[in-house]
């Protein structure tokens, strides 16, 4: 089959681990005869190099024109990167705002998972890594404070913000079907996250999930208040199987559940529309102190395309292939410098890729 296949390689480490991921790509399209081409896109600080802003139009056309696209990752060093001295709109992270809502990416998927060859990184107490746990976090990502009306203003000779939490029941009722939909191919667990002990958008998000929650009787459905939540997924992560969350508490706990795995450089994320359409990119940032220096691991990307492959092109057996390789090089032994362990081999960024491709 032919997918065309935009690329962000973005900033810091992005291009190195992007190269790796499509060096991936190539050896599934020539194993199992698909054709992929690639189309660059600007996004984030190397946008704004060229063009002065993060996001332009050209590059939503651009991608609107792709089956999907792969994004390596963007931003820079907010102390020293001049990308920083613009004004907050003009900095990388809004590109990446704005492409997620210009391509209607409400829905962000983040696994976190407990590779066996990896547990002695995770830091939990051993009693707790022994149970493992796979869990995926459906993340609502273009609602909420992220998007909702903001300003700065004196009040009274006061300094006074406001970020705006908004939440409609349509926007809440898709993100929600998306969970159960994922639900229904694993475990059949939603738990819903939420603080609607306190907030309204939270009370309206808990209503209607338990609407949709009678759509799927399989599906086992519990809610839980976003501090206790805090505490379980270092508790006991192996409880969850799908965590269903409006966009701000999804960041956050989304950066823990990457933490109990050991490795960020390992968790991959795929942002979708309500088309096949999706962004796949690592959970992980931009790493600017190690960019060019063959150290970053490219697993995380590779994983990313994997995600692309089976949810955007429906190519589950080569998705499913891409993951064992990887496993296969954990189990090998390899590992580059984030998840190395004592007697494993220490491998660079590009000979990560090679290994992987070699194993498809
Ligand atoms: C993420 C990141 C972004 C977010 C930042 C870079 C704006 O933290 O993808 O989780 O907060 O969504
Ligand atoms: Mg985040």
């Amino acid at each position: 089959m032919n997918f065309r296949i935009g690329v962000i390689s973005g900033d810091g480490i992005g291009p190195e681990i992007v190269r790796e991921a499509r060096k991936v790509l190539d050896q599934v399209a020539s194993k199992y005869g698909h054709a992929f081409e690639y189309a660059e896109l600007l996004l984030g600080g190397a946008s704004i190099d060229v063009h002065g802003v993060p996001l332009t139009e050209e590059t939503v056309r651009q991608a609107k024109t792709c089956d999907a696209v792969l994004m390596g990752s963007i931003g820079g060093d907010a102390k020293t990167s001049p990308w920083y001295r613009l004004e907050p709109s003009k900095r990388p992270e809004a590109g990446l705002l704005g492409i997620r809502k210009a391509l209607n990416l409400f829905a962000n998927l983040r696994p976190a998972y407990l590779y066996e060859e990896l547990r002695a990184a995770c830091p939990l107490r051993e009693d707790i890594s022994a149970a493992g746990f796979d869990m995926l976090i459906m993340r609502e990502l273009t609602g909420g404070l992220y998007f909702g009306a903001r300003k700065t203003e004196e009040v009274d000779g006061v300094l006074t913000a406001v970020d705006t939490l908004s939440y409609n029941e349509y926007e809440i009722r898709r993100i929600a079907k998306r969970a159960f939909d994922i639900a229904m191919k694993r475990r059949k667990k939603v738990c819903s996250v939420d603080k609607a002990n306190v907030l309204d958008s939270s009370r309206l998000w808990r209503k209607v999930v338990e609407e949709v929650a009678k759509e799927y009787p399989e599906v086992e459905l519990s809610h839980m208040y976003v501090d206790n939540c805090a505490m379980q997924l270092v508790m006991n992560p192996a409880q969850f199987d799908v965590i269903l969350t409006e966009n701000m508490f999804g960041d956050i706990l989304s950066d823990e559940a990457s933490m109990v795995t050991g490795s960020i450089g390992m968790l991959s994320s795929a942002s979708l529309n309500d088309t096949k359409f999706g962004l796949y990119e690592p959970s992980h940032g931009s790493a600017p102190d190690i960019a060019g220096q063959d150290r970053a691991n490219p697993i995380a990307t590779i994983l990313s395309a994997a995600m692309m492959l089976r949810y955007s092109f429906d190519l589950d057996e080569e998705a499913d292939r891409v993951e064992a390789a990887v496993r296969t090089v954990l189990k090998e032994g390899y590992r580059t410098g984030d998840i190395l362990s004592e007697g494993c081999t220490c491998v660079g960024t590009a000979r990560m890729g090679d290994l992987i491709a070699e194993r498809i």
